[in-house]
């Protein structure tokens, strides 16, 4: 009934429809009609009311849209804990490559280090996709979080104009301050891969006063950094689109293509860095990537390091 009255109203968008006329036309009693506006309304519709005209529908919350995310067979959740978890869940069931999960909000939302991710409901892109890499060994699947990188930086750079930098390995910044993560998981044994969850997150309407205070200084989101408010369904689908073209090469070809992407889109290249990880951390000149993905650092002395992993700071 509320999505009949609320097509309703979208069809009539600009005008006043008269409460006489909707009932006429959805078969149900002016009373009725009157209780689902209040309940649109509480859902975050923006409904005016004139005595004398009827109901028009100023303004709609910012929603993704269910019905063309899952025209394309993606696995679309109002409120999940992580849909890194979901992810995995459906892998283990023997979901195919490619299945992909969004959600609106997520309440344990996962970051790296096991750290938590701020992922509220209406101002995001939370998702993650499963891939299952047949013909490449653990270690050289590694740096699909490079190619998710890159990929994404292109795509908001070319698709938007947005000014994006990539922090090595898996960060997105715009001026300096982050406004996308991701998060790359795997199962496998030595030679193989059972398969890959890679999740994104990303702050895309938020202001930059709704952030909660620990993460005010060094967060943004695309509209803080913008100034422009994103249809989030079109620019999750520009990006998802991009990705699934990205990640079937780099199952055929591996890193080597995304190389020269990631080089354009990327910060700290020729500067002083630290980089830390579980067992230690290093410091010195950030000199290059190299055709696998890692950073080579040469420290104080002149040796060179190779870095798989870490947090560069
Ligand atoms: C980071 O920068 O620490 C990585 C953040 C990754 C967050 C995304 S949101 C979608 C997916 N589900 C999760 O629980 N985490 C990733």
């Amino acid at each position: 009934m509320k999505t009949n009255i609320l097509e309703y109203l979208q069809n009539n968008r600009n005008r006043y429809i008269s409460g006489s006329s909707i009932s006429k036309e959805l078969g149900i009693s002016r009373a009725a009609v009157w209780k689902q506006v209040c309940s649109l309304r509480r859902a975050g519709y923006r409904i005016n009311a004139r005595q004398n005209c009827g109901y028009r529908l100023e303004e709609e919350p910012d929603r993704l849209n269910k019905s063309h995310l899952e025209e394309r067979g993606i696995k679309f959740f109002q409120e999940v804990d992580s849909t890194n978890l979901i992810a995995r869940r459906l892998a283990e069931e023997g979901c195919p490559s490619y299945t992909t999960v969004i959600a609106e909000e997520q309440l344990k939302g996962r970051g790296r280090l096991g750290r938590s991710w701020f992922s509220p409901a209406h101002s995001g892109l939370w998702f993650s996709i499963v891939l299952r890499p047949e013909k490449i060994s653990p270690a050289a699947a590694a740096p699909v979080t490079l190619v998710t990188a890159a990929t994404l930086a292109n795509s908001l750079h070319s698709g938007h104009g947005l000014p994006v930098k990539i922090k090595w390995p898996n960060d997105l910044l715009i001026k300096g301050n982050k406004f996308g993560g991701i998060l790359s998981e795997i199962k496998g044994e030595p030679d193989r891969i059972e398969y890959l969850v890679i999740g994104v997150g990303l702050n895309v309407n938020k202001h930059a006063a709704e952030f909660p205070a620990e993460l005010k200084q060094r967060s943004t989101s695309l509209l803080a950094a913008s100034n422009q408010v994103y249809d989030r369904t079109a620019l999750f689908l520009l990006l998802w689109e991009d990705l699934c073209r990205a990640y079937a090469l780099f199952m055929k070809e591996g890193f080597a293509p995304f190389r020269d992407r990631l080089l354009a889109y990327h910060s700290f290249l020729g500067q002083e860095v630290k980089v830390t990880w579980a067992g230690g951390s290093l410091e010195g000149l950030a000199s290059d990537l190299d055709n696998d993905g890692s950073l080579l650092l040469m420290d104080k002395k002149g040796a060179m390091h190779r870095i798989y992993y870490g947090e560069l700071s």
